[in-house]
């Protein structure tokens, strides 16, 4: 195949890749802006290079032309999570979506692979509006937690040294470390609750601290800027202490004296 047919075939994966990482970021807007714990952590993406594709349709003996109906990973999309409780959730906000339809799943997780790999497989199928045509491609969505990505992350570099004949005393070491893997997962989700109480307290204090800047900076406008500044201090010292309950206080008081000048301004 030339590379400008190539770079044809491949586009509409290009464009799918970027539309996914857009819209799961956006996921992960929606839940920390309404204040919700969001399962998804980190999201990447890529294309499958040329090579990589030549590589596997030389292995797997695939025809060129079967490439795109036979390759299912050409577009390649990575959710990691920082619990195993999440990844349900993600596999379930991704099934109840109409803008992707599962083709088939392989569930890593339940069932981990020999190798010690875990991890949760969908193929999609996904709409690519083109300028002339709408074309349907195949993705490829790994759901994992931070764990396993480490651990997948570092066997990958290993089989790629060993050019994937890994020596047993290493393959065994991995599966060791596969084993400490779901044990740090596990005693991670005992815990959970509790990191998500913290994650929690720290997001509230972001946004009071935000909401009163916002609110200090608006005084300036209408209020006399030497009480504004006396104003400002206050904050300083108040967040100083750190207390959240102090600068929830803090807030309050500011809202009813920006509502007040507000009031003032408008009669
Ligand atoms: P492929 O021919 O690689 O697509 O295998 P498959 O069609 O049987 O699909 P599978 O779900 O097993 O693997 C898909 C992808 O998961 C691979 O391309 C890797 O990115 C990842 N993967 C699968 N097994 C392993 C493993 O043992 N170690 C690591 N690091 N990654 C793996
Ligand atoms: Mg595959």
């Amino acid at each position: 195949m030339e590379l400008r047919v190539w770079r044809e075939m491949l586009d509409p994966y290009y464009f799918a890749v970027e539309e996914l990482l857009v819209k799961f970021r956006n996921l992960q807007k929606e839940f920390h802006d309404s204040n919700q714990y969001c399962p998804i952590e980190e999201v990447q993406g890529r294309v499958k290079s040329i090579s990589s594709i030549l590589d596997k349709v030389q292995k797997k003996q695939y025809e060129l032309g079967d490439v795109e109906d036979k390759i299912e990973d050409i577009a390649g999309i990575r959710i990691i999570c920082q619990f195993k409780e999440d990844i349900d959730k993600v596999v379930s906000l991704i099934k109840n979506r109409t803008d992707m339809t599962l083709k088939s799943e392989k569930d890593y997780i339940r069932n981990p692979k020999s190798s010690g790999y875990q991890s949760y497989h969908m193929i999609l199928y996904y709409d690519v509006n083109m300028v002339t045509e709408t074309k349907t491609i195949q993705v490829e969505i790994q759901i994992r937690t931070m764990g396993m990505n480490f651990w997948a992350t570092i066997e990958h570099s290993l089989q790629y040294k060993y050019k994937r004949n890994i020596p047993e005393h290493i393959k065994e070491r991995l599966l060791n470390t596969a084993r400490a893997v779901v044990n740090l997962d596990e005693e991670m989700s005992t815990v959970r609750d509790e990191i998500m109480d913290a994650q929690n307290a720290f997001t509230i204090k972001d946004r009071l601290v935000s909401d009163i800047l916002k609110n200090i900076q608006g005084l300036f406008r209408v209020a006399n800027t030497r009480e504004v500044m006396k104003i400002q201090d206050e904050f300083y010292k108040v967040y100083q202490n750190g207390n959240v309950e102090q600068l929830k206080h803090f807030s309050k008081q500011l809202d009813i004296i920006t509502e007040g000048y507000r009031a003032q301004n408008l009669s």
